[in-house]
């Protein structure tokens, strides 16, 4: 199918947990930081996401943002690439998802896996509730309403793209075609001025007559490339070559993070439930202590006792951090009880301590001027809201909703 679904534009979401490590920043961060030089990106703090699963405690709900935020840009988000905003200032959000849920059988939600899986895992909190049903709903109000082509997301997540997909689907079937359609591409065409309609008219013939791939093709980047006609138009034009409606909602694709390598200081996933973090911002004293305080091979009690990596929470660390020659340096000596774990360790805390150098810098500047944070955040909403503005505007047009404004 065919679309205007920006392949450009990228969006994800994050729930408010406060303060990130070094985990959020090699799995996801990093990821970010890369996209948002090669894409138009929207990265947003999902904020109505987390009170689903905890409604019972908001009072956390804004510190933990601005924290998150914090770390975002002290990982190296910037704002001036990538449009940051929080989900609960663009109620764009909120009614989208309200006018999806019409059309969204229940059951399709009932059987996303995440829906069943996290009942079982928060036992304590009652989610048997209509906001957590509809947590992949919203998600989807969120992808769909700026069109995104890509969203990166964890493995966890691919279920809920998988969903918004099925759900724009449904919705460019019932609604794609409108009242007038014909007319609108013809219209259409003749902005594209007079050479390039030509060739659009032949090549959707072609299409249309043989199948012609190549000539899909073609005709798609010809009206991708128009550079003086609306995306209304352009929705039109790409539909009217397949001969399906108007894609009202394109189907975005997953970009799926590779699972986050980064070990935690006991050897375990680095994650805040196991207390074995780093925090993104972390001091270089707190660094120091907490590697130093590390467990390593269990059978190197004394100094002179020989060691072996593959069993040390050490050696994953310098799995991150060391080249090939430092490895090395870490398999002989410890396997020739050649070197000593504070020896072994100081690398480590020397690498992280390095990599967190412009992060605490940033973070700081940040820290100290929250209407600096206030004001990116009120700026990507701003810029958020023209592009929300647009997906709504054809949405209620589609619903019949148009004759309010
Ligand atoms: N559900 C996602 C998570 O828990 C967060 C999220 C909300 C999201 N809306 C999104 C991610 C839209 C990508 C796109 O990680
Ligand atoms: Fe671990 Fe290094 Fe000590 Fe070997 S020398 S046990 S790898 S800390």
């Amino acid at each position: 199918m065919s679309s205007v679904a920006s392949p450009q534009r990228v969006l994800s979401g994050m729930r408010p947990t406060g303060r990130l490590h070094l985990g959020h920043y090699h799995g996801v961060l990093k990821n970010w930081v890369t996209l948002q030089h090669e894409y138009d990106c929207y990265f947003f703090v999902a904020d109505w996401h987390a009170l689903t699963t905890h409604y019972d405690d908001p009072s956390q709900l804004e510190a933990s943002t601005m924290d998150m935020v914090v770390d975002w840009l002290a990982a190296g988000v910037n704002p001036k690439a990538a449009t940051l905003f929080v989900q609960s200032a663009m109620p764009e959000h909120a009614e989208l998802h309200l006018l999806l849920s019409m059309m969204t059988p229940l059951g399709w939600l009932e059987r996303v896996p995440t829906y069943k899986d996290q009942q079982e895992k928060l036992k304590e909190k009652d989610l048997a509730t209509y906001g957590f049903l509809g947590y992949p709903l919203l998600q989807a109000a969120d992808i769909l309403l700026y069109r995104a082509g890509l969203v990166p997301v964890g493995a966890d997540q691919v279920s809920h793209v998988e969903l918004t997909r099925e759900v724009a689907r449904r919705f460019n079937h019932l609604f794609g075609r409108e009242p007038g359609f014909e007319q609108a591409v013809e219209a259409a065409v003749v902005k594209m001025g007079k050479k390039a309609a030509k060739v659009y008219i032949d090549l959707r013939k072609r299409y249309q007559e043989t199948g012609d791939a190549a000539a899909l093709e073609t005709a798609q980047a010809l009206v991708r490339d128009q550079q003086n006609i609306t995306l209304g138009d352009k929705e039109r034009l790409l539909g009217s070559i397949e001969g399906s409606g108007k894609i009202i909602l394109p189907e975005p694709q997953a970009l799926l993070t590779p699972a986050a390598k980064m070990p935690g200081l006991d050897g375990q996933k680095m994650s805040k439930s196991y207390g074995n973090t780093i925090a993104l911002r972390e001091a270089p004293d707190d660094v120091d202590a907490k590697i130093r305080k590390m467990p390593t091979d269990p059978a190197r009690i004394r100094r002179t006792d020989a060691g072996n990596p593959d069993v040390c929470p050490v050696w994953q660390l310098h799995e991150v951090y060391s080249d090939e020659q430092r490895k090395q340096w870490v398999q002989e000596g410890c396997r020739s009880a050649g070197i000593g774990c504070l020896e072994c360790k100081k690398p480590v805390i020397d690498a992280i301590n390095a990599e967190l150098v412009p992060m605490r810098q940033r973070g700081r500047e940040f820290e100290q001027a929250p209407d600096m944070l206030r004001s990116v955040l009120a700026e990507g909403a701003e810029r958020a809201r023209e592009t929300a503005a647009n997906t709504l505007a054809d949405v209620r047009q589609a619903l019949g909703l148009a004759y309010r404004r």
